[in-house]
């Protein structure tokens, strides 16, 4: 037997690095006056003795260290999360296998290597195939396994819910104060935190001492784009996630499966609870706030006196539009709840005198009489059916004179749905779809509209204007007579 010893200045920091970076198992260890000064662990099979570099036997300078191990992807990923210093990503090496190197702190360097060769010719039969790696140093059951995870998305929303992240970053790094900070039982959530430094969410540099990498930092309340919100297990971001258990029932019918998890439909929920009516409101100013300012430039408002904005939701885009052209009147149709909201919102704009809220349903009778009636990514909630009804109810009451603007933020050209998973998610929460340009302009021809032109703005924001099919000539001559305006 061979037993490598490795002399340490610091043999504490060389052990805890061993153990929560490689995982290394602690078999004993000795203290000199107070001070760990020796211990002993085994990795992959190998013991290992740390010692004090004062030992006189040590006078080596730092070396390096070769495993050849089963899955070395495994192991690199708990390094990364572990927050070593990388001295070789893991790649393929000249004999094809994948592998990588850390440095540890006494200046070692430990590189794993994998025990297969990723393009040997001779591959196992199929039925060895799913142990067999890939360039990156996975196998097909390795990835069958983070695809079908659940732990991991359920550990990091708790983290999210617990608030950990921002404890942390208010220096609660410390497992005993953190459990009692978060309330939590102390044995749980270390196992908890020491799996999402598996994971790569946080290091654990020092046992039961936590920090945060730059994914974990995305969980922090200030964190970017508001992850920590939609992750939060009491909010509605996960009510909308945990939707998917739905997901077969929404396969085999075609329908939503929200109100067969929670209850009640989407919409429903939403009146029920003003607090998760204000979130989503406010999701979608985060998102109004770029597209708003495009719609108000794009499209030519000059000889529009009256705009609807049917399914407005929080008042966003009506507010960017009347304050951009002072000669607009407007209205928002939402339901009842969000149409109070927005009335609120935009009177605190200071343009209660040029605008109204009426509380209404896209499916029934609308207000006729405006110039434009804007449908603003609401069609995407709604499977092509509806989708065509509501775009239909916006034909009748836009009449021979008026025109239905359809505002969304397509996918990417070509468009491919099933990139993101987003179509999964409008099919699951509420029984809508992802659609590319030529779909919008064949349920607006379904819905007796013919589109007149199609504007496209930064990041997939597309206006395709339509105007009613059968409508007369005399009434387009008479719409494109109508009065000059300023805009500001
Ligand atoms: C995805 S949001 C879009 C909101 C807004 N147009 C925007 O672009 O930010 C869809 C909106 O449709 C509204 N909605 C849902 N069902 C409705 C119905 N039956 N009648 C009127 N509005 C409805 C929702 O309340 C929500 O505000």
């Amino acid at each position: 037997m061979i037993t490598v010893f490795l002399y340490y200045d610091d043999v504490p920091r060389g052990l805890a690095w061993l153990t929560h970076t490689l995982g290394a198992r602690e078999l004993t260890r000795r203290a000199t006056s107070g001070l760990m000064t020796y211990a002993e662990v085994e990795l992959a099979g190998l013991p290992l003795v740390l010692t004090d570099r004062t030992d006189p036997a040590a006078g080596g300078t730092p070396a390096r260290f070769q495993f050849t191990l089963d899955g070395v992807e495994p192991l690199y990923q708990r390094a990364l999360a572990a927050g070593a210093q990388v001295v070789a990503t893991l790649a393929v090496d000249p004999t094809g296998r994948p592998a990588f190197t850390v440095a540890d702190p006494g200046g070692y360097h430990w590189t794993f290597v994998g025990s297969a060769s990723t393009d040997d010719e001779s591959s196992p039969a199929a039925d060895d195939e799913i142990g067999s790696l890939t360039a990156d140093g996975t196998s097909p059951i390795d990835r069958l396994g983070r695809l079908t995870d659940l732990a991991t998305p359920f550990a990091v929303r708790v983290l999210a819910t617990l608030r950990v992240p921002d404890l942390i970053e208010q220096g609660v790094t410390d497992l005993v104060d953190l459990a009692t900070a978060c309330a939590a039982n102390r044995d749980a959530l270390g196992r908890l935190l020491r799996y999402l430094a598996h994971r790569g969410v946080l290091t654990e540099a020092n046992p039961d001492v936590f920090a945060l990498t730059e994914v974990g930092r995305l969980l922090c309340e200030r964190g970017a784009a508001g992850q920590r919100g939609w992750l939060d297990l009491d909010g509605l971001g996960a009510r909308m996630d945990l939707a998917y258990p739905g997901l077969l029932h929404s396969v085999r019918t075609g329908e939503p499966a929200y109100a067969t998890v929670h209850g009640r439909t989407f919409w429903a929920e939403l009146d029920a609870h003003p607090g998760h009516r204000r979130y989503f409101d406010e999701l979608m100013m985060s998102q109004q706030h770029l597209t708003a300012p495009q719609v108000a430039e794009l499209y030519d408002w000059c000889d529009v006196a009256h705009v609807y904005d049917v399914g407005g939701g929080s008042g966003a885009l009506l507010t960017q539009l009347l304050s951009s052209h002072p000669h607009l009147r407007g209205t928002l149709v939402d339901r009842p709840g969000a149409a109070r909201a927005a009335g609120e919102r935009i009177a605190a704009s200071g343009l209660a005198d040029r605008a109204d809220t009426v509380a209404g349903d896209f499916f029934g009778a609308l207000p006729t009489g405006g110039d434009v009636y804007v449908v603003s990514r609401a069609l995407t909630d709604w499977n092509d059916r509806d989708a065509t009804t509501i775009l239909r109810r916006c034909a009748e009451a836009a009449g021979d004179r008026g025109r239905v603007l359809i505002v969304e933020v397509l996918p990417t050209e070509p468009f491919m749905p099933h990139l993101s998973p987003f179509d999964l998610q409008m099919l699951v929460v509420v029984g809508g779809r992802e659609r590319g340009l030529t779909d919008f302009e064949s349920i607006a021809g379904r819905a007796g509209l013919a589109v007149a032109q199609v504007l496209r703005g930064r990041d997939g924001l597309t206006l395709i204007e339509c105007v009613r099919a059968d409508r007369s000539p005399v009434a387009v001559d008479a719409a494109v007579e109508a009065d000059s305006c300023v805009s500001s």
